[in-house]
């Protein structure tokens, strides 16, 4: 069969536990060969055996730390260079829930380093080949913590900000392209990040939690459907219309070259 007649690779970052993990499974059974990220060799070894024997499909294993810059480049150019790369999910991710002079530097540090680093220059690697094949898809992985901030969130939130404004400038960049930019924006859901954040899961109000696999089941309905933006877990889809068409205008609203009214008065 042609490169063309079949889904080709998926790249999963963060694939060895959480939403990665549930990614991967879903890609494979849907057909997709696999290239797994994480740190944890062992455990990618384990999700790669498991969905070989399952599935029937090619899965190999990348262990890499993607706050290391040797490590993201050896993964960047896997990416590039290998062209049956058709999907990259950009997933693998991490949060310190605190305030911020509760948060140490190294924790900080981690944070931009693969929520922001680490996501951007894996899409510049895959958007890079993409565009030139005019074939490929990107998912990136926000937060809805990217459009609201909490006291204990502010560093994590900043990071899923950058994730939220570069995506949807890259969704504006392959518009009229064969390239497809998805971006997913899960609420709370049980996996590993909680307890690693410093905030268990059990910390959180009943009722607001949603299972790893219905999250990452939703956002692939969403990416079929064709959306630009997913939001797993919110019912009403014209509350997003509203907050993107309120953010255009206050933009618009912006392009005045002038001072407004109430800022002259005082002057
Ligand atoms: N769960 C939620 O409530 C929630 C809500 C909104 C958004 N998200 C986002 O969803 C994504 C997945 O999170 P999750 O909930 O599935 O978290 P998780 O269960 O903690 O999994 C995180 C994954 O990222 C990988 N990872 C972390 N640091 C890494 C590093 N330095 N280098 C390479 N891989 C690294 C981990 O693998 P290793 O430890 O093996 O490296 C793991 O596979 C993240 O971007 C997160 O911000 C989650």
């Amino acid at each position: 069969m042609s490169e063309q007649a079949t889904l080709g690779t998926a790249v999963v970052t963060g694939a060895s536990a959480g939403l990665g993990k549930i990614y991967a499974d879903r890609l494979a059974r849907r057909g997709h060969d696999l290239l797994l990220v994480a740190r944890r060799a062992d455990l990618l070894e384990e999700v790669a055996a498991s969905l070989r024997a399952t599935y029937g499909v090619k899965v190999q294993t990348l262990a890499a730390d993607l706050a290391a810059a040797g490590d993201l480049e050896r993964v960047s150019k896997a990416v590039a260079a290998d062209p049956s790369v058709t999907l990259l999910i950009n997933n693998a991710g991490l949060s310190t829930l605190a305030p911020v002079a509760l948060t140490t530097s190294a924790q900080l540090q981690s944070m931009l380093d693969v929520n922001i680093n680490a996501l951007a220059h894996l899409s510049h690697a895959a958007l890079t080949a993409f565009k030139a094949r005019n074939r490929g898809t990107l998912v990136n992985i926000g937060s809805v913590l990217g459009f609201y901030t909490l006291p204990i969130s502010s560093i994590y939130s900043g990071t899923k900000a950058f994730v939220v404004a570069f995506t949807r400038g890259l969704q504006e960049e392959v518009a009229g392209t064969g390239v497809k930019v998805q971006l997913v924006l899960p609420a709370a859901t049980a996996t590993d990040i909680w307890e690693l954040s410093g905030v268990p899961v059990s910390a959180l109000a009943e009722g607001t939690v949603m299972q790893a696999e219905e999250c990452v089941d939703a956002a692939l309905a969403g990416l079929d459907l064709g959306e630009a933006i997913t939001l797993p877990s919110v019912n009403d889809a014209a509350l997003l219309t509203g907050f993107t068409d309120a953010s255009a205008k206050l933009f618009g609203a912006s392009q005045t070259s002038k001072p407004a009214a109430r800022y002259l008065a005082t002057a």
